[in-house]
């Protein structure tokens, strides 16, 4: 058994009163026993408890749950940060010839493996992945997740119009390819399925119409998507789909609004869809960097939090310019001032740790550090350089740690990542 001691935070509760479920231990101690976390509490009543666990001192530092990105794009981590375009345009410039490259399975399995570098650099242990239209894209993202026995929800991206030849597909030909995913990797080690139409402008109806039956017939798999990102393309929808009440309703009317279906942005939502989605237990992946990046608008909390949708934060990569989930708050928070109502650094934390991991029904998992849940987390040096030595004392309270960190820190401060009892990242610069 391995007990790490360090400053600790997380939220072991399974409500949402974040400002109250937090919990911090100054001189924490977290025991492990192989894939598991077997105990939490301070440093002295672990130790007293298990005198014989071999003890890893990372005073000073911070351990925190493993950080759960809620929307991102593997293929795009070779397309991140391309100048110029809002969303439709930005699309066929950059983002579609790059997927195109996947049709190589050789090519996905290399760049899943950067892609998962990249999550584990930057304290992020689960992610919610859009893969491309090939099936093999997705099969390589769960065989680089499945070798680390990382928690990855991923899935084929589906569109059977309004995109190039190459990459479409069809309606039968995707409810085939995912019904064979789903059979092969859903609940197969940490791997979890998501149903993944790219938006509704590149499916048909019959294809929405398809994923619609599997979701029925596979009712715990999830589903992921975008919607009402940016003006043109809510536009664009209403063209498409004329006979629909709005885009939210296009998913509605072929099953795809429930508990764990995971929506893209939502940053133009009409007030029926904010509570239709409140109502249908459904989720907002709020993308902050994507957002500003492609100039799509600011995501309104407040609206969020009025209509009880949950909301996860998460990067959007390629459109999102960082992995990094402490920097993906530093944007929420500003996005959130120009609304006037300010994301606290606690509700920050809570959204890319047990607020998402709840919404995704998985905080019996991941997401918190109670015993029984799976040993994700990961290890943070506040004080990593001269200014954040300067402006973070060593006695700093988590939110000053936390916020600080979102605005001066990146993956820098990431000293090591455990995924399932196992240190996949280790930071070489901080050891
Ligand atoms: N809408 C449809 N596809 C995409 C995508 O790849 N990224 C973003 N940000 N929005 C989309
Ligand atoms: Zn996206």
């Amino acid at each position: 058994m391995q007990l790490f001691r360090a400053s600790i935070a997380h939220f072991p509760k399974h409500t949402s009163d974040f400002e109250n479920d937090i919990v911090v231990y100054q001189d924490g101690g977290l025991l492990i026993d192989g894939q598991r976390i077997v105990a939490i509490g301070t440093f002295n009543a672990i130790s007293a408890q298990h005198p014989n666990a071999n003890v890893i001192d990372h005073s000073g530092k911070w351990i925190l749950p493993g950080l759960i990105d809620s929307h991102l794009h593997y293929p795009q981590t070779q397309s991140i940060a391309n100048y110029g375009e809002q969303l439709l345009s930005w699309l066929e410039n950059y983002t579609f010839p790059t997927e195109m490259q996947f049709a190589d399975s050789d090519h996905a399995s290399v760049i899943a493996n950067v892609f998962i570098r990249q999550l584990l650099k930057n304290g992020t242990t689960t992610g919610l992945v859009f893969s491309t239209v090939h099936k093999d894209s997705c099969e390589a993202l769960f065989h680089a997740s499945s070798d680390i026995n990382m928690a990855m929800i991923a899935g084929k991206v589906c569109m059977d119009r309004n995109c190039p030849t190459s990459l479409q597909d069809t309606a039968e030909q995707a409810q085939k390819d995912c019904a064979s995913l789903i059979e092969k990797w859903h609940n197969k080690g940490r791997n979890k399925y998501a149903l993944t139409p790219r938006f509704a402008p590149t499916s048909t109806e019959a294809q929405l119409a398809a994923l619609g039956e599997l979701a029925k017939q596979y009712d715990d798999v999830f589903i992921q998507t975008h919607l009402s990102e940016n003006l043109d393309e809510i536009a664009w929808v209403k063209s498409l789909f004329p006979q629909a009440e709005g885009y939210l309703d296009v998913y509605d009317k072929f099953d795809l609004v429930r508990e764990r279906a995971v929506f893209g942005h939502g940053i133009h939502l009409t007030p029926n869809e904010w509570a239709r989605l409140g109502d249908a237990n459904a989720t907002i992946a709020f993308c902050p960097t994507s957002n500003l990046f492609l100039g799509s608008g600011l995501f309104d909390m407040t609206a969020a939090r009025a209509n009880n949708v949950h909301v996860a934060l998460a990067t959007d990569v390629g459109a999102g310019t960082t992995f990094n989930m402490l920097k993906t708050y530093g944007d929420a928070y500003k996005v959130s001032q120009l609304r006037n109502a300010p994301i606290s650094p606690l509700e920050g934390f809570y959204l890319m740790t047990q607020g998402a991991a709840n919404a995704h029904g998985l905080d019996g998992e991941i997401g918190n550090l109670n015993a029984g849940t799976v040993a994700d987390f990961v290890v943070v040096e506040p004080r990593f350089d001269e200014l954040t030595s300067l402006r973070i004392q060593p006695e700093a309270s988590f939110d000053d740690v936390f916020f600080a960190l979102s605005i001066l820190g990146d993956d820098r401060a990431i000293a090591q990542t455990w995924v399932s009892g196992e240190c996949r990242y280790r930071n070489t610069l901080l050891q």
